[in-house]
């Protein structure tokens, strides 16, 4: 591999969408962001200078780090924030990987409009394992706010309400025509009759999962979150935040008399409010000779697709099951076939007390809160990885993250009287190379609502999922050992649950958390510790020069 050098300016920038005009926090003065695009083996160092207020790092979602965690950015976690005036550069290789994943901010809700794709084709001369494209377009779906969004979360997080919600979502930071005021602000992909085209889908919005559809074509699915699945059609993707779905859009035979819409809104399972308006980009055929502008003045009758109703869990769990990984001879599957840790985890909303002095706009006059296993994680002040590796995590954490919610309920039934979280921050410790299976399961406090729970530092194994509550005499046998499909982000599913196995082989501090970025700042996350193994290829190596103090 060669590396690749990157510059990221952090800088404000005025962004007029909706006809509201904003001084944004972006990279290099892009929304969205610009691209990283690199080769499977390719080094990549990415130095960030951090002109604005606000603290920054960056998180390369769902690339491994193996060995490099001191590069995977998310704050308090891996590192301390950069403050402003000072940078940090990222150094890491890609190993093993290929496809699409994405940056983004990984502090406070900053990722709203700091994010972009990050794009790994396969090493020089080696093929795709589905037919070569004509062309590849990333499609990176966003939510824009009329105000700004850090004022919306301290706003949220001090009263203990649910936050405003967004007002648009976005396709490559445009929301498209049926918002006021944004017909020019639209998507447009031209293509070519007879041409396939990969369309790299990212989910980058702050909170919600969305159904995506072009319509009058249908779309085969080929790679879930960089790793290559068996083929299959759909005329509806769904895509949580944290995900990234690449797709085969084989485009009309003949130059067909008509264009067509491609469309996202929410899949929505929780309470309180949500955005459920409309993105929608066009997809319009050239003329073999005409440039892209002469064809887009030709007025053709408009087709839209139809999207899924916006709770339709039924969609979302078939959706999910269809996907499995190719498990062959060049892309085998390494499923841990037997487990030395078993974890079980409950993931839901609840709720913290108020402060004396205050009112708060929570259920029942309390504070939304959100846990795992009904631990609310609290961010440190300093970094965990640094804390680790320089054996001072007294007072910063303890390893006493609990294996099992304190009190077995029915998960999924009347929910319990006591909806009170306990907060901490509570690691969980494996040795190197440990092979870990974890079922998370969705609880109904509060209510059910589908959680997209994203792992750093690793892929997982999606073995198994289910609705009601995870029997573990009978659940395993039916576990899938054999091509189930690898991924960095998976939905739990609303009122059900989702069993995963991996092997911890990653030394380091990896965090996991709902990738719906109001539950992470409710306390929807955790962390594991892995040990450094005995080899010298098993261990972290000391952190570089310019990790920013806290
Ligand atoms: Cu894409 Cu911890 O995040």
């Amino acid at each position: 591999g060669i590396t690749r050098h990157y510059r990221f300016n952090i800088r404000l920038q005025s962004v007029t969408r909706l006809c509201h005009s904003r001084s944004i926090v972006t990279v290099n003065g892009q929304f969205p962001g610009p691209r990283i695009i690199a080769r499977e083996g390719d080094r990549v160092v990415v130095k960030v200078v951090n002109h604005v207020q606000n603290n920054v790092t960056i998180h390369w979602h769902g690339v491994r780090q193996l060995r490099s965690g001191w590069a995977d950015g998310p704050a308090y976690v891996t590192q301390c924030p950069i403050q402003t005036g000072q940078s940090y550069t990222y150094n890491f290789t890609i190993t093993g990987q290929r496809g699409t994943l994405f940056w983004h901010a990984h502090i406070s809700w900053l990722r709203v409009t700091v994010h972009g794709p990050l794009i790994i084709l396969p090493k020089q001369g080696v093929p795709y394992p589905f037919a070569k494209p004509y062309k590849e377009v990333p499609i990176i779906f966003g939510e824009w706010f009329n105000t700004d969004t850090e004022a919306i979360i301290s706003q949220a997080l001090q009263t203990g309400g649910g936050p405003n919600v967004s007002d648009a979502y976005t396709i490559n930071g445009l929301p498209g025509p049926l918002y006021n005021c944004s017909a020019k602000d639209t998507f447009k992909l031209s293509v070519k009759p007879g041409k396939t085209y990969l369309l790299r889908l990212i989910n980058a919005a702050l909170n919600d999962e969305l159904f995506f559809s072009i319509a009058n074509h249908t779309l085969t699915v080929v790679e879930a979150d960089a790793t290559y699945i068996k083929p299959f059609q759909a005329e509806t993707i769904l895509i949580t935040p944290g995900q990234t779905t690449n797709v085969l859009l084989r485009t009309k035979p003949h130059f067909p008399s008509a264009s067509f819409l491609m469309a996202a809104r929410p899949y929505v399972t929780g309470p309180g409010t949500f955005d459920n308006s409309t993105t929608a980009g066009i997809l319009e055929y050239q003329l073999n000779n005409s440039s892209s502008s002469s064809s887009s003045t030709i007025k053709l009758p408009l087709f839209r697709p139809t999207l899924p109703p916006l709770n339709d869990t039924s969609f979302a769990a078939n959706f999910t099951k269809r996907f499995h990984s190719l498990a062959n001879a060049k892309f085998p599957a390494n499923v841990p076939q037997k487990v030395d840790k078993r974890f079980f985890f409950t993931v839901g909303l609840g709720t913290s007390p108020c402060p004396n002095n205050q009112t708060c706009q929570g259920p029942n006059g309390t504070k939304f809160a959100a846990s795992v296993n009904n631990i609310s994680f609290i961010q440190p002040t300093t970094a965990l990885l640094q804390a680790h590796f320089f054996g001072q995590s007294n007072g910063v954490y303890t390893t006493d993250f609990p294996n099992n919610p304190p009190f077995p309920f029915n998960y999924t039934g009347t929910p319990p009287n006591n909806t009170l979280v306990s907060n901490g921050t509570k690691l969980v410790v494996l040795p190197f190379n440990t092979s870990v299976e974890l079922v998370m399961q969705d609880t109904s406090i509060i209510g059910a609502e589908s959680h997209p729970l994203h792992l750093h530092g690793f892929n997982f194994y999606v073995v198994g999922q289910g609705f009601g509550n995870y029997d573990p005499k009978k659940d395993p046998s039916k576990f899938n050992l054999v091509d189930p499909v690898e991924r960095n982000t998976v939905g739990v599913p609303s009122g059900g649950w989702v069993a995963i196995r991996f092997f911890a082989d990653n030394p380091g501090v990896w965090f996991m958390h709902c990738h719906l970025e109001v539950h992470t700042s409710w306390g929807l996350k955790m962390a594991w510790v892995v040990l450094d193994g005995k080899l010298p290829k098993q261990k972290l190596p000391p952190p570089p020069s310019d990790l920013p103090k806290c």
